[in-house]
């Protein structure tokens, strides 16, 4: 059998699927489905030094291969995620936890990391520069070389664990941000989040989401995600966490031979609850027939 072993910014993972944040809870959910522990890791739902009640609904609309969302970063806040979720989380998973965490101005990201910084079982940092569902954030630093860089270095001077930065593809150039983020310290990147979209209403002649507009996600995006990280391994040094669109085995190693060294899994957790499961899985099997033995030796081999 193949060999399923990665490593990201100095951690080792069993395996590179990673359930993609706020699309797997705080994992713990899932406990009572499967043992989580097959798992590579997983990306905790986003969160805010503050709690925040997120969008007005609705937050959600299917579209062909693929979904809108603007859940707009709904979350308890750091302190309680410290003292409630990430316990619960532990109980259960027993390998490092990817963190992800937002905000709405640079003092608002690095708060957050402080509060959280304290939990043990934080492997990496995955601060989200890039939700579309939010005004005044997210984006607003995302699609800013100068704000990304802003964001990633005051994150860095209170965190010792890995920070990887994660971004927008609504932007004209993902490598320019990318760059930006490497050079202020960012020990990785993820990329994408979701496209910006809208959905309209035919009976009310309206958009059907709330806010109007929706974050697109799911297999339709895949194209674009594994456009991105192919130029973004081009265009730095740092390990890659792609996502956008993965929804199987071979999905894994097509965005690996784009330069990915982990993978995270969005919508395809909302249409089965065992996505991962069956891509972890399954990789055995797609190995063996596209000749891999190692997955690691395919990182960036379509280069
Ligand atoms: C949201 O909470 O609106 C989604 C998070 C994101 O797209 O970054």
């Amino acid at each position: 059998m193949g060999n399923t072993e990665v490593t990201l910014c100095g951690l080792r993972l069993d395996n590179p699927v990673i359930p993609a944040s706020g699309t797997f809870g705080y994992g713990y959910e899932f406990c009572e489905l499967y043992d989580i522990n097959i798992l590579g890791s997983i990306s905790v739902k986003g969160t805010t030094a503050e709690p925040r009640f997120g969008n007005p609904t609705p937050r959600i609309a299917e579209c062909a291969s693929g979904m809108l969302n603007s859940v707009g970063l709904q979350n308890p806040g750091a302190h309680k995620v410290l003292t409630e979720e990430l316990p619960r989380l532990r109980e259960c998973f027993h390998k490092p936890v990817m963190m992800n965490v937002s905000g709405f101005s640079a003092d608002g990201y690095v708060s957050a990391v402080e509060i959280l910084d304290a939990d043990p079982c934080i492997g990496w940092f995955e601060i989200n520069i890039s939700c579309p569902n939010v005004h005044g954030g997210g984006l607003a630093f995302g699609t800013s070389s100068e704000n990304a860089a802003k964001v990633t270095a005051a994150v860095k001077k209170v965190t010792k664990k890995p920070v990887i930065i994660k971004l927008s593809p609504n932007v004209t150039d993902i490598c320019e941000i990318a760059k930006a983020c490497e050079a202020a310290g960012a020990d990785g990147l993820s990329l994408i989040n979701t496209l910006l979209g809208m959905k309209i209403d035919l009976k009310s002649k309206k958009p059907l989401l709330a806010n109007k507009t929706g974050g697109l996600s799911g297999p339709a995006v895949k194209p674009v995600a594994v456009r991105m990280v192919y130029q973004v391994w081009e265009a730095v040094k740092i390990p890659i966490v792609g996502m956008g669109g993965v929804s199987s085995a071979e999905d894994v190693i097509e965005m690996m031979l784009a330069g990915a060294c982990a993978v995270e899994v969005g919508a395809a957790n909302l249409v089965s609850p065992f996505a991962c499961r069956d891509i972890i899985n399954g990789l055995p099997e797609a190995m063996e027939k596209y000749k891999i033995n190692n997955l690691t030796d395919i990182i960036g081999a379509a280069h």
